[in-house]
């Protein structure tokens, strides 16, 4: 090998949320969705990619109900570290949802946007039912408001990064979320 590898870790200030207290949350959160949807036949648990893949990963295997998994890909246009505003779809659903008992599994919410635009989308395929559930929610960002049925935590404006969440679709193989160096996601040097 040639070349020097960059640390990962050395990018991170703090931890904020380490892998005991996730996978508690987790634990939790996988607990409540199992009694809200004790009488609900194989609900739809719907991925929004990339950033959530690793919570599902971990929420589906915590759920002893039968239920299914599937994946949507949302972009919002522009790059950095805010989003711009218009959202698009870049990977649908092959199979149709109507009657469905639908679950959407996200990362974070941040502005609201991606998940206002994507629960219209998939309201008007007339699922029985939509509800939401966040790892993470940024309440301070909200430009759009958006009915969260489960969160697991409420987190300050910074820039975090781990467990699926990028910067620059690096980071997301921390098993924990960490708050990115301002000076990582400004191009700035780390040292003088
Ligand atoms: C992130 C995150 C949410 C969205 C939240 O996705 O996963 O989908 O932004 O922001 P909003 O509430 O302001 O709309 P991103 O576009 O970074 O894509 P990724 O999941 O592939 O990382």
């Amino acid at each position: 090998m040639v070349g020097v590898k960059a640390n990962l870790f050395d990018d991170v200030n703090d931890v904020l949320i380490d892998q005991e207290r996730l996978q508690e949350r987790i634990r939790e959160l996988a607990q409540q969705i199992e009694e809200d949807y004790s009488d609900v036949e194989n609900p739809l648990l719907l991925c929004v990619l990339k950033g959530a893949f690793i919570f599902l990963a971990d929420l589906t295997r915590l759920l002893e109900m039968p239920h299914e998994v599937d994946f949507m890909a949302i972009s919002s246009y522009g790059a950095g570290t805010t989003s711009s505003g218009a959202v698009r779809i870049v990977l649908d659903l092959k199979e149709d949802i109507a009657g469905r008992h639908i679950l959407i599994i996200e990362d974070i919410i941040d502005s609201g946007r991606t998940l206002d635009y994507m629960r219209r989308n998939l309201l008007a395929r007339s699922p029985a039912s939509l509800r939401i559930c966040t790892l993470l929610n940024k309440p301070s960002r909200r430009a759009v408001d958006v009915p969260v049925d489960y969160i697991g935590f409420d987190i300050p404006d910074e820039f975090v990064v781990g467990y699926g969440l990028d910067f620059d679709q690096i980071y997301r193989n921390f098993p924990f979320i960490a708050v990115l160096k301002p000076q990582v996601f400004a191009g700035e040097p780390e040292d003088e």
